[in-house]
């Protein structure tokens, strides 16, 4: 392997350590959006960005951009990125190792002061994961020209909405439109992300192609029951909302487990008022659900609002559905992955195709523009977890196809 490669991959190793412990709970790698480590590691990437010899500025929505200029003016735009936000207790990996191994390719030709026919923007998304307004790709949305505008409204644990965190952090929420990145001069994008499954291991391959990223629905479950005495109301009289969702969360994973392909989480779950000698009377749970197929994901939806209803009237339990961002399924474009399988066969890795269960800013930039993935192996296949781990040979072989992906384009 080169050894310019190597040493960058080993960068890019070192700086997802360093990013990985800018974190809003000690002891745990969480980063929601427009939180102070989110400022910091914007700050840490951005001095990256401009030792790569790219200019870098922070849009209204948050997201931090770089650019590297083309060898001429007026030339064509490639984008290059993941996101910097992650889920609670986190890996080190998801979104950022998009991110830095785009930076290191930027970093490589710097160093030999090339130019390419086309200007590299680099995007750090400043939400992917949803985690502060359970809503899914915030920043990326905000670049393709597809933020609900009512999202802005969505409040966090503590009652803050998406529009003040947006203001508190820098950005202007009546300016989102201009975070809107033009398309006419875009050859699309390429996102490197962790494979967050056991796919590419159990094949024993560093890389694999992504055909497609999966669908989804999140959605906020709400039963409304009634409080009480836990010592005095017979159990015959209860009105127990944790009850309720109780017997819902398990049918979910019922109607989850009878659909190849299709799974569905509640990852989420507040009993209010929440004291151990008072009955449960409101439940609020995330749900989400995912399948390749948008009309099973979508008939699943409905089978599971028509499921919490009768679940909740055989309790006296009212039961509520808000439906958030559902997200359609999405192909890669046919002509960008053959590009990036041609770019695997020059670094002479095998090629393999697979889908993405998982959500990535790639299928929110589709309605920008075209989108293309490479996925990089991931230990034991454990993602959205403290233990999500990627090997250093990986990470090289992912910055060499990136190397040969760009260098193909210039040839197009
Ligand atoms: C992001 O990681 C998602 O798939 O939810
Ligand atoms: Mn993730
Ligand atoms: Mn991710």
């Amino acid at each position: 392997m080169d050894t310019n490669v190597e040493a960058s991959a080993r960068t890019v190793m070192e700086r997802c350590e360093i990013l990985g412990g800018y974190s809003e709970e000690p002891g745990m790698l969480t980063r929601r959006f427009g939180t102070q480590p989110m400022r910091q590691v914007n700050e840490r990437v951005a001095a990256w960005m401009h030792d790569a010899g790219m200019t870098a500025r922070r849009d209204n929505a948050g997201n931090l951009v770089g650019r590297y200029e083309a060898s001429s003016a007026g030339a064509r735009t490639l984008l290059l990125g993941s996101h910097l936000d992650t889920v609670r207790d986190a890996g080190k990996y998801d979104g950022p190792l998009g991110v830095l191994t785009a930076l290191a390719c930027v970093q490589l030709l710097h160093d030999r002061q090339e130019r390419l026919p086309f200007a590299i923007e680099v995007f750090a998304f400043a939400d992917e994961e949803g985690l502060r307004f359970h809503s899914s790709y915030l920043g990326s949305k905000a670049v393709a020209g597809t933020f609900d505008p009512a999202t802005l409204r969505l409040a966090d644990s503590e009652g803050i909405t998406l529009a003040e965190a947006m203001r508190a952090f820098g950005g202007n929420p009546d300016l989102l439109h201009a975070s809107k990145r033009d398309g006419s001069d875009l050859l699309g994008y390429l996102e490197v992300h962790i494979e967050q499954g056991p796919v590419l291991e159990s094949l024993n391959l560093p890389l694999g192609v992504v055909s497609s990223i999966a669908g989804q629905s999140r959605i906020s479950v709400y039963f409304s029951g009634e409080a009480g005495h836990a010592g005095t109301v017979p159990m015959s009289l209860r009105r127990d909302a944790l009850c309720a969702a109780a017997e819902f969360v398990l049918a979910v994973e019922t109607l989850g487990r009878s659909l190849p392909g299709l799974v569905a989480t509640v990852g989420q779950i507040t009993a209010q008022p929440g004291a151990s000698n008072v009955i449960p009377g409101m439940v609020t749970l995330s749900l989400d659900v995912r399948h390749q197929e948008d009309a099973v994901r979508e008939q699943a939806c409905r089978q599971l609002q028509e499921q919490a209803s009768s679940i909740g009237a055989a309790r006296r339990v009212s039961a509520s559905w808000q439906p958030l961002q559902p997200n359609r399924m999405v192909p890669c474009s046919p002509r960008l992955t053959q590009l990036l399988a041609r770019a695997i066969e020059a670094a002479q890795y095998p090629v393999y195709s697979l889908p993405s269960g998982a959500g990535h800013d790639a299928a929110a930039l589709s309605d920008l523009t075209e989108i293309a993935m490479l996925f990089v192996r991931c230990k034991s296949g454990i993602s959205h977890n403290p233990a999500e781990s990627v090997e250093l040979e990986d990470v090289a072989a992912a910055i060499e196809v990136l190397e040969q992906f760009l260098l193909l384009l210039a040839k197009e």
